[in-house]
């Protein structure tokens, strides 16, 4: 059958490992531990054998937590599983999650060499200040490192994440990342806000810095395309891109949430429910959701700036009405978007519907 026939999936895995905890990471994570990764990988491959089935995956995702300290036998074990157990599109996008002071030119040719096409460097600033702030073990040089080998092995496709709105943050750092962001030729930023209730920040401070990066971006020819995610024409990230478009994706792993069947999954949290579910030939689903498909489409595809088709708003006349009287939204023939200028309170618009 051809590629454009079948029904296709991406598939999202969780590696639940840190060497050090990030005080204000709230990720589900735990101390890194080799004979626990080595068990973990077993039953990752567990699960995904009870979640096979007869589709095309055309994304893998493998985020954390941090997949790059991984040994690297068993990231090919899963991957070789992966690959021989389920049908992958011939365009497969394959991103893995890196944090710069895991990279190696050795680690780079490793990813590249198992089919991974996609790396998204947790740079977080190119501004040594702000790294310390947020007591990383990396700093400015190795975030240069890193996209150096990245680049000299070919990767073209990487995406950057940073953090923005530390308090102390200037516009001089996200200048920075803009030039370093120039230099390296990136194709995709991730740009989040940083959440960490025990600090106070401004709201004014939060909304300067965010529309501040949003401009510089856009004036070096980025697309804002999601909320907190920027990309050159074409390089936007098909994996994501599935949560907010209302497609398919698989969810493995401890925490890893998917979407399949109509159903929203979230997978046990800690490795005890995680391991005795699938001892017992069950999958590790903590809690189930089953949205109607407009509410689903409407919270999920108002992240994206293209909007989304006014069909979905059938059942929310109303308050979609308000909300364009407001001006929170936009109608623009048979799309409603939200309005740029609201996008930091989208999630209390969203709690309209
Ligand atoms: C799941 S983390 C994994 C990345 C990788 N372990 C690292 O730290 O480089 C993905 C991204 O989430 C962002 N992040 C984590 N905690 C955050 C927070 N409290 N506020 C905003 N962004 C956060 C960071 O930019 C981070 O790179
Ligand atoms: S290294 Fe990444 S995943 Fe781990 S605690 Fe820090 S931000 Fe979170």
């Amino acid at each position: 059958m051809e590629e454009g026939k079948v029904k296709t999936k991406g598939l999202y895995i969780h590696f639940p490992f840190c060497k050090r905890f990030c005080f204000y990471c709230h990720f589900t994570k735990f101390k890194h531990d080799d004979f626990l990764e080595d068990k973990y990988i077993n039953y990752l491959i567990k699960e995904l054998n009870l979640r096979k089935g007869d589709y095309l995956i055309d994304t893998i995702y493998f985020g954390g937590g941090s997949p790059s300290i991984i040994n690297k036998n068993l990231i090919e074990k899963l991957v070789n599983f992966i690959f021989k157990n389920f049908k992958i599109s011939k365009g497969l996008e394959f991103t893995i999650e890196v944090n710069p002071e895991d990279s190696s030119s050795n680690l780079f040719e490793f990813y590249k060499n198992i089919g991974i096409n996609r790396v998204s460097l947790g740079t977080q600033s190119f501004d040594d200040s702000d790294l310390k702030f947020l007591r990383r073990t990396h700093n400015l040089n190795d975030n240069i490192k890193a996209l150096e080998m990245l680049k000299s092995i070919g990767f073209s496709n990487i995406n950057i994440d940073l953090i923005i709105a530390l308090p102390f943050q200037d516009f001089k750092s996200i200048d920075n990342s803009i030039k370093y962001i120039k230099d390296f030729d990136i194709n995709h930023v991730s740009s989040y806000i940083l959440e960490e209730i025990n600090l106070d920040i401004d709201e004014k401070f939060i909304e300067d810095i965010y529309f501040y990066t949003r401009k510089r971006l856009i004036d070096i020819g980025f697309n804002h395309y999601e909320v907190s995610n920027f990309s050159k024409k074409g390089y936007e990230s098909k994996h994501n891109l599935k949560y907010w478009t209302g497609k398919e994706y698989i969810g493995a792993g401890v925490s890893s949430s998917g979407y399949e069947n109509g159903v929203d999954y979230k997978n046990h949290v800690d490795f005890d429910n995680y391991f005795k579910s699938l001892d017992s030939n069950n999958l590790p689903v903590l809690e189930k959701n089953e949205y109607s498909n407009d509410y689903r489409r409407i919270i999920t595809g108002l992240r994206l700036f293209n909007g989304i088709d006014k069909r979905y708003f059938n059942n929310y006349e109303d308050i979609l009405q308000k909300m364009i009287d407001n001006g929170f939204l936009l109608r623009e023939n048979d799309l409603i978007r939200i309005n740029p200028d609201y996008i930091l309170i989208l999630n209390e618009i969203l709690s309209n519907f």
